[in-house]
């Protein structure tokens, strides 16, 4: 890992986030506004001392690598390789490994987009492909942004044309292009229009072809899943349109692929498409580093349906804000924008909140005109209503509700009370009062305090030797306590006992503490870490009693006297 040292030591990495961000000088950091999502008044930090940068905003940090791999959607190894290359510095080879496995199945993909984009142009069959997508209004140019091709019938004319490039038939097995039959491999794709399937950085991982003779099944034919392509991380055209996404802050998503081009072509370039799958976390991460909303233009029968409230559930916990567009007659948004891109761009522009969306669909499918109806439609709406993390907003909804339903607005909060309980539902006051994203938040806080003002060190000692660290704050601490020479320890000398990520970490860490503490007097600052050891003494007492109650019923059941009265002998000492 010194390679890693070297580089990192090599890159300036105020210049190099400052070709991302405009950064201005704070004190000792620079700061700007956050490249991952977006605000008004910066929280975004660089530190040159520590060679860090954290957002206070969203949370998201890291060094120099990490920046380039959230920013330009890369891979570890890319982004090693990329700083290396900068720096001047000369890889050594055993960084390379796994990686090495993955960017063969990226070259195989790679060179497989380009032999379906030639088949495309020189087969009589592929101009015939290409005329295919030209009648259905797709333009030569939008042909060649996609980089769309065609598979030429025949048996495994890819594979004879990968393995003349030196590649091995297992290899274009691994990399989803070659099928084992029962005689020999065949190729994956026959006789079909190809889409290559790009990640954000817009490497081709894998492909769609759809047939051109209607007998065949299926009508859209996927890779299957790869080092390289998994299915549930991927949204087709995001390559092409991220920039699009991040100037107009918003993403709208279709379902198939022809609905992408049409709307791309038709300059709805915002747009991305989930492929017809179940729409995933790690793709609403994906839309959200680019975007802060979302607009839903799926294929009108799906619209009201689970791929909707499924969305508004996942879209929750991404704080992504999302609105539904309205279809209408039109089967799906390729259909719509042959009736003119004005009328697409229409209805997007036109989208409605999505829980306003939802209130409409639930109101016309089970009417208000009976109780059962109205009691259906309060279930329904307020399962939604009840994700809102706004209180304002849910309050809001609430009020519509009560007044479509004619009924108040108390019986209906009683009634969102009663569903199944809300995800927080179960926590003390003191806990909520706490952040939980990370489990570790309070380890971490209280290790940062101890960094922060070493000399607290010998007070608290004791105390935090007692303290059950785990993971990253456990190999922290057992290094810190390594490094304490009696009255302090200098942080010179802590760093370099750990590994790189738990170094990169707690510089991170150590930044958000002298951000935190800053204005902070010695004495508040020492009954915070007062405040938190207690927390965390009270938590680990609370879980060894809960522990300890399961063992004794255990034992008693069990008729075990011996281990009974050992364990209660413990349970009294608590
Ligand atoms: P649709 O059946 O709505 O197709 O499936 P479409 O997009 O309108 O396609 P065209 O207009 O006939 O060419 C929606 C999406 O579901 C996926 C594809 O991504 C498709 O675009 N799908 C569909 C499959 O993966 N496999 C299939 O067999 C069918
Ligand atoms: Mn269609």
């Amino acid at each position: 890992m010194a390679d890693l040292d070297l580089i990192k030591s090599k890159v300036d990495i105020v210049e190099l986030i400052g070709q991302y961000v405009p950064l201005k000088k704070a004190g000792r950091n620079y700061k700007g506004n956050c490249p991952f999502h977006s605000e008004k008044t910066p929280s975004f930090m660089v530190s040159p001392d520590k060679q860090i940068w954290h957002c206070f905003g969203c949370g998201k940090g890291g060094d120099v690598f990490r920046f380039l791999m959230e920013k330009e959607g890369l891979e570890f190894p890319e982004a090693l390789a990329q700083l290396a290359e900068k720096a001047g510095v000369p890889l050594q080879s055993q960084s390379v490994g796994e990686w090495g496995n993955k960017n063969l199945l990226f070259n195989i993909n790679e060179l497989a987009a380009k032999f379906y984009e030639k088949a495309m142009e020189d087969s009589t069959q592929g101009r015939q492909a290409l005329n295919y997508l030209v009648s259905r209004g797709l333009s030569r140019e939008t042909a060649k942004i996609f980089r769309i091709g065609y598979a030429p019938t025949g048996w495994d004319y890819l594979i004879k044309f990968l393995e003349r490039r030196g590649y091995k038939l297992d290899d274009i097995e691994k990399a989803g292009l070659a099928v084992r039959r029962t005689r020999g491999y065949s190729d994956k794709f026959h006789h079909r229009l190809m889409f290559p399937i790009t990640n954000a950085s817009g490497k081709v991982v894998g492909f769609t072809g759809r047939v051109l003779n209607p007998e065949d099944q299926p009508k859209y034919l996927n890779s299957p899943e790869t080092a390289i392509f998994v299915k549930g991380r991927i949204l087709y055209g995001l390559s092409a349109t991220k920039e699009f996404i991040q100037q107009a802050n918003y993403a709208v998503l279709v379902e198939g692929q022809m609905d992408l081009l049409s709307s791309y072509q038709a300059g709805v370039k915002n747009a991305v498409a989930s492929s017809g799958t179940a729409l995933t976390i790690d793709q609403l991460k994906l839309i959200r580093r680019y975007g802060e909303a979302l607009v839903l233009a799926l294929d009108a029968d799906a619209a009201g349906g689970e791929a909707t409230k499924r969305a508004i559930e996942l879209a929750a916990t991404e704080d992504l804000n999302i609105k539904v567009a309205i279809l209408g007659e039109f089967k799906d948004p390729d259909d719509c924008i042959k009736a003119g891109v004005d009328v697409w761009k229409r209805i997007i522009d036109s989208a409605i909140p999505v829980i306003d969306f939802y209130l409409d669909h639930s109101i016309k499918k089970f009417g208000v005109d009976t109780v059962a109806g109205k009691k259906k439609v309060a279930a329904e709406v307020l399962s939604v209503i009840s994700l809102l993390v706004d209180p304002v907003e849910k309050d809001q909804y609430i009020k519509k509700l009560a007044s479509l339903l004619a009924t108040s607005t108390e019986s209906l909060y009683e009634a969102m009370g009663k569903l199944k309980a809300p995800r927080s539902a179960a926590k003390t006051a003191e806990e909520s009062a706490l952040p939980d994203r990370d489990p570790d938040w309070l380890s971490k806080q209280m290790l940062g305090i101890v960094l922060y003002r070493s000399n607290y060190y010998s007070d608290f000692r004791d105390r935090l030797d007692q303290i059950k660290w785990q993971g990253w704050s456990e190999r922290v601490y057992e290094s810190l306590k390594n490094c304490y020479t009696g009255s302090e320890f200098s942080l010179d000398n802590l760093l370099p006992t750990l590994a790189y990520d738990d170094r990169v970490a707690l510089l991170e860490l150590l930044m958000v503490i002298e951000e935190q503490y800053a204005t902070m007097g010695e004495v508040d600052i020492k009954g915070e870490l007062n405040f938190y050891i207690n927390l965390i003494q009270r938590r680990q007492v609370k879980q060894t009693l809960t522990r300890l109650k399961a063992e004794i019923s255990a034992a008693e059941q069990s008729g075990d006297q011996e281990k009974l009265s050992t364990l209660l002998e413990q349970f009294k000492h608590l």
